[in-house]
Parts: C-alpha cells; sequence; structure tokens
C-alpha cells in the first residue's frame, strides 16, 4: 500500500505526525518537494525532533528514507540536521538515508538571492523563509541550477557557478548584498558534501525495486496545498508542487503507484508569511499563543490562526484526490464555548464556494460561517472515536462532508499515541 501524504491547508498540519504514524507499517518514507524551509515536528516519547530535510521514517530505524529527485537541498543545512538528530541518537547511515542524484542543491548565493529578491518586491514581499528555496527551484527551471550529481565533478561545478553568478552578483549588488564566487561556493559546501557522497546515488530503481516487491512506500508532503505554486494563493507560496502530483515528479515513481492520498489539515486554519486568510482571527490567534501553540518550528514565527476554512478543504480535497481525511489539533478547540466553520466566500456579493485565483478578490472575500456549539472538555486523553465528546464528533462529522473525503484520523496531542484511528 503506497500513500501519499500532503497538507490542505499552508503547511504546519501536523503532517510529520501522521506520517510517523503511517510509517509504521511502511518500509520506505521518501520526500519529494521543498527544501529545509519545512519544519516537521514529531514527538516521540520524552523527545521532540524537529525535521526539516530528513524523512520522518528516520526516527524509527529499520525503514529506509529518500530524499527524492524534487527536493532542493542545502548541503550544509542538512549535515547540521544529521548532527542534531544524531545527538538525540537517531542513526543515519546509506543503509536508511539515500538521497536523489538529481536533487538541486541550494548555494549560499541563493539565500542572498532570496533576500534581494524579497527586498525588490517591496510591498509586494512575499515573507519567504529566506532559505533560498524559491531560487534554486527558480535555476532548476531556467536550466541554470545545479544537481547534486553535477557537483561530485568539481572542475564542472566551479565553471557552472561561475556562468551563473555573472548574472546573479549583478542583482545581489545592486541590493548592496556581497558577491559571490564559485571557490567560495564550493568551499562552503565541501566538507558537507564529502559527509554525504555516501548517501547520494539514483534513488528511482531504488523506488521502482520497493514499489515491485510490493513494500509500503509512504510519500512525505512539504507545506501544503495552498503554498503549492500551482494551486495555492499566488504568489503568496513557495516554489514547488505541495500537493499529490509533486509527489510522482519528485520521485519518480508514477500515479499509478499510489494506492491512497492521506489529506491533513488542522481542526481550524493557520498561516505564517502574509497571504490571504479569510477566517483569519486576532482573538483566536491570541488564545492559541496564550496556550503556547502555534509558534513556526522553522522560524519561531506566530502563525496567523484562524477558523477551519472549508472553501481551502474543499478545493484541496479535489486537487490532491484525498481518499482519507487526517484532522490533527482537535484539541486546541477543547476549551471554546462555540467553534465557527466557513462554508463560503461572499465576494462582491456571490457565495463562492472555491478559492478565487485573482489576487485582489482574496481581499474583498468574506467568510460565510456557521457555528457549532464546543465541547468544553479536554480530549487529550481519548483513545477511541467514542472517547470524543458528542459535538466533536459532530464537528468532525461535518467536516468530513464539506470536504468530501471521510475522516481517518484524528489527532488530539503531539505524541504518537495521540491519534484516533476511524
Ligand atoms: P519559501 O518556501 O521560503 O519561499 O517561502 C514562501 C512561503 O511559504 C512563505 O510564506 C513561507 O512562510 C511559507 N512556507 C514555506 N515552507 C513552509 C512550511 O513548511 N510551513 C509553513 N509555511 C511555509
Amino acid at each position: 500500500m503506497n500513500t501519499i501524504v500532503n497538507g490542505l491547508q499552508w503547511g504546519d498540519e501536523g503532517k510529520g505526525k501522521i506520517v510517523d504514524f503511517l510509517t509504521e507499517s511502511a518500509d520506505l518514507v521518501v520526500r519529494g518537494q521543498g527544501g529545509n524551509n519545512a519544519g516537521h515536528t514529531v514527538i516521540v516519547g520524552e523527545n521532540k525532533y524537529i525535521l526539516h530535510l530528513v524523512p520522518s521514517g528516520i526516527l524509527w530505524g529499520d525503514k529506509m528514507n529518500v530524499i527524492g529527485n524534487g527536493v532542493v537541498m542545502d548541503p550544509v543545512g542538512l549535515v547540521a540536521e544529521f548532527e542534531k538528530l544524531r545527538g538525540l541518537g537517531v542513526t543515519i547511515t546509506p543503509d536508511n538515508l539515500l538521497i536523489s542524484d538529481r536533487a538541486h542543491v541550494v548555494l549560499p548565493y541563493h539565500r542572498d538571492l532570496d533576500a534581494a529578491q524579497e527586498e525588490a518586491r517591496g510591498k509586494f514581499s512575499i515573507g519567504t523563509t529566506r532559505r533560498g528555496i524559491g531560487p534554486a527551484y527558480s535555476d532548476k527551471a531556467t536550466r541554470c541550477g545545479l544537481r547534486l550529481a553535477d557537483l561530485l565533478d568539481a572542475k564542472l561545478a566551479h565553471e557552472l557557478i561561475s556562468v551563473r553568478l555573472k548574472d546573479a552578483n549583478q542583482f545581489l549588488a545592486a541590493h548592496g548584498l556581497p558577491q559571490h564566487d564559485a571557490d567560495e561556493a564550493l568551499g562552503h559546501v565541501e566538507d558537507a558534501l564529502n559527509h554525504l557522497r555516501p548517501h547520494v546515488t539514483n534513488t528511482i530503481p531504488v523506488l521502482h525495486e520497493a514499489w515491485k516487491a510490493d513494500k509500503n512506500i509512504v510519500f512525505e508532503g512539504a507545506q501544503g496545498t495552498f503554498l503549492d505554486v500551482d494551486f495555492g494563493t499566488y504568489p503568496f507560496v513557495t516554489s514547488s508542487n505541495t500537493t499529490s502530483g509533486g509527489a510522482c515528479t519528485g520521485s519518480g515513481l508514477p500515479p499509478i503507484a499510489v494506492d491512497r492520498v492521506v489529506g491533513v489539515c488542522k481542526a481550524y486554519t493557520t498561516r505564517v508569511g502574509q497571504g490571504a486568510h479569510v477566517t483569519e482571527s486576532q482573538e483566536f490567534s491570541d488564545y492559541l499563543h496564550g496556550l503556547g501553540r502555534e509558534f513556526g518550528a522553522t522560524t519561531g514565527r506566530k502563525r496567523r490562526c484562524g477558523w477551519l476554512d472549508m472553501v481551502l478543504l474543499r478545493f484541496a480535497c479535489m486537487v490532491n484526490g484525498v481518499t482519507d481525511l487526517a484532522v490533527t489539533n482537535l484539541d486546541g478547540l477543547d476549551e471554546r464555548d462555540e467553534i465557527m466553520v466557513c462554508t463560503a466566500y461572499n465576494i462582491d456579493g456571490l457565495e463562492n464556494p472555491f478559492p478565487p485565483a485573482q489576487r485582489d478578490a482574496w481581499d474583498r472575500a468574506q467568510p460565510i460561517y456557521e457555528t457549532h456549539p464546543g465541547w468544553k472538555m479536554d480530549t487529550s486523553g481519548c483513545r477511541t472515536w467514542d472517547d470524543l465528546p458528542k459535538n466533536a464528533q459532530s464537528y468532525l462529522m461535518r467536516l468530513g462532508k464539506l470536504a468530501g473525503a471521510p475522516v481517518k484520523y484524528v489527532g488530539i496531542g503531539p505524541d504518537r499515541e495521540q491519534t484516533i484511528l476511524l
């Protein structure tokens, strides 16, 4: 059984935990897109692990993990992540982690270009993580990026970087940022690349062999549907396809290899960075932050919180082909008297069940809400559907109905055990 796990909102839905839960019966976990802009938090016993590039299957010890061709990989960041995980007792070797030789590499100038582009955008800035993700993906698309395989030949890599920097340095100079050269860029990543080399291989046959041998593969999505470069709230998106199609193009496994798509959403909506958020509520944000919840795993930024937005979820279930819904953070709503659910947007007097494409329509969209009674009970100790209060059950049933996909998993806390399977 091969399963894609995708975020249905703006990232931070708690995918790391659901992937971890599904990984128990998996042989292989693959990441197919994104870079170390992602932050997946997984809590096992006393330990809290924050994963950026390493697939969460690494925490199990006996699973193979693959960083696929669709990922953009910062070698220094990845080695730092290895060290942090090893410090927590996690074993990482080429026997349990492979990296595609086709993955593009994030180099120091990509981070500076990210900063310069943000500055150049002025009032249109996106609020990126400044990890160089957009510039690395645009270099890939404009065919001046470097793949890991290119970096194995230092002479060729030097030439390719020198050509790329002619143009990049002009842009950086115009924004008062330091100039880069190929020696410095290669010097910066040299140790990290030496460290990673044993893990680098053609991962595509490895994945196909696993598929043909009926192994269980989990595709671990990063970010969420509305950060997808095609389906998200463009231009306030990341630079990859975060939806289920990205799992195939980012790994080399074809659509027919996929058996199910688990879509993960929070029981409410959060977003970091700029861009539309129709159900955003300052009162609800303050409430969740007051509980110590909803701070970004990668940047520590406060997430912007709002009520559950079914306009987003309805569309996300369509484009991802969600077969099973996983609703996380239900316990975040435990103390609320009433809970709102946005069922459609009112844009210029018209009711819209789907997200608009025009940028300015998002600013005019007014949420149309229905109100549900809260359950005013601590759900974090619930372990079965029947343990959940009736009002929480009705809320989840309504959510599944509006989304057009059945709820199969409910998260009521960060621990592995705090997951209810329906
Ligand atoms: P970038 O991916 O660094 O280019 O940032 C583009 C947008 O995506 C910004 O609003 C980021 O905050 C957001 N973003 C990128 N990765 C994540 C993630 O893993 N979770 C939530 N937001 C993200």
